[in-house]
């Protein structure tokens, strides 16, 4: 077995001895290998590959969230596809034929990779973030225990909120072929996260909030909200290039966007849409002006992020100024094909626009 971590947490807390010692007990081999940082890089990803073929390692075991989640799908679909460089399975120059089975111990609630078919890695050769979904990644299993989350800094526990209320609004946000019993279930799941938010703001120890919480992170990604339904993914697709470009923390790149997102996105055709939202998820009192209904739905958001969770809610704030915008929208745009085609198509400069109004 592979046991691959991130910086200094499983350590710290003790888990990675846990882990190890356990192993041990059951006289299964493994090798270490630490060092995965926040939106993990594809080196660390080359060092893991190597490290495998050397000491024989047939399953990859994950101490840590979605960066480590994410470190090892890609060692594994590495070391399953040796005849081509794991990059490309990531640009798409080769298809992913198999992939070595993996399974995690998660110490954050908030990518949801542990149960995702997905897989992002940042290349640092030019700050390339990409994704790489196929059910060949999903983990054989998932250790989950909520009081593994205590020791997350109050950031991190807010940032994963926003991460997993963002990765149900993207799927709930369609306009046609949509389904009218997941998107209930995605209205109750993002109610369910901002209440429990907001009590580990206060309790970062109170069990039944981490278990929601955790619970959660899975839930809004492992393809329970996407069924029977067309899904978009428009914010993700311009967060990407934040993250990528300025390292910053995932879950508050979306939160930024986002409210600037539906903002941009509101018109006749998604009025109803957003106004639902509004009703069904912030309680707001429908009136005969479905516009203002809308853009209190999307002020309540805002509101909640900034105000509740204590998100710092502009690009300013985190670090970005105007200097790449137009390299950032550029590339969110030709990562996905030439336009973002989510609820609505969003062009180059739909996102600069979006990115603009963010500063
Ligand atoms: O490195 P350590 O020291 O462990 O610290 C981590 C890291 O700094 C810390 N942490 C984790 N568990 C902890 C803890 N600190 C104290 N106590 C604990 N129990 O938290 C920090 C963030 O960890 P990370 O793994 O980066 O968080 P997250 O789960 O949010 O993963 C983010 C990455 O996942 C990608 C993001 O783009 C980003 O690269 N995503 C992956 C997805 C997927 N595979 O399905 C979907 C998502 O949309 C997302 O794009
Ligand atoms: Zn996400």
């Amino acid at each position: 077995v592979l046991v691959h971590y991130g910086g200094q947490s499983a350590k710290k807390s003790g888990l990675l001895d846990r882990v190890c010692e356990a192993l041990k007990d059951f006289d299964i081999d493994y090798v270490t290998l630490g060092g995965v940082v926040p939106n993990p890089h594809l080196s660390k990803v080359y060092e893991g590959i190597e490290l495998c073929k050397k000491e024989g390692v047939d399953f990859i075991l994950a101490v840590g969230g979605g960066s480590v989640i994410d470190s090892c799908k890609a060692i594994a679909y590495g070391l399953g596809n040796p005849e081509v460089d794991v990059w490309d399975l990531f640009t798409g120059k080769a298809r992913p034929k198999a992939c070595y089975p993996l399974g995690s111990v998660l110490t954050i609630a908030a990518a949801g990779s542990e149960m995702s078919n997905s897989c992002v890695i940042t290349n640092e050769e030019g700050w390339y973030k990409k994704a790489l979904d196929t059910d060949l990644a999903r983990p054989k299993f998932a250790i989950m225990n909520p009081e593994i989350t205590y020791t997350l800094p109050d950031y991190q526990t807010q940032c994963g909120c926003a991460d997993i209320m963002m990765h149900t609004m993207e799927r709930y946000f369609v306009l046609e072929d949509t389904m009218e019993i997941t998107d209930r279930i995605a209205q109750d799941v993002m109610k369910n996260v901002m209440k429990y938010a907001k009590i580990l703001k206060k309790d970062p120890e109170n069990y039944e909030a981490r278990a929601n919480i955790m619970w959660a992170s899975s839930w809004a990604i492992n393809g329970l909200l996407s069924t029977g339904k067309s899904t978009a993914w428009s914010v993700h697709a311009m967060e990407h290039e934040l993250s990528a470009y300025y390292d910053i923390t995932h879950g508050i790149g979306l939160a930024i966007l986002t409210p600037r997102f539906l903002n941009h996105i509101l018109n006749d055709k998604t009025v109803d849409m957003i106004r639902d939202f509004g009703i069904n998820v912030f309680n707001i009192t429908p009136s005969d002006n479905k516009m203002n209904d809308a853009k209190k739905a999307i002020a309540y958001l805002h509101a909640f992020f900034e105000q509740d969770m204590c998100i710092p809610m502009t690009l300013g704030e985190v670090g970005i100024d105007d200097e790449k915008l137009e390299i950032m929208a550029e590339a969110a745009a030709r990562h996905a094909g030439g336009t973002i085609k989510g609820v609505v198509e969003l062009t180059k400069d739909d996102v600069l626009e979006i990115y603009k109004a963010c500063l």
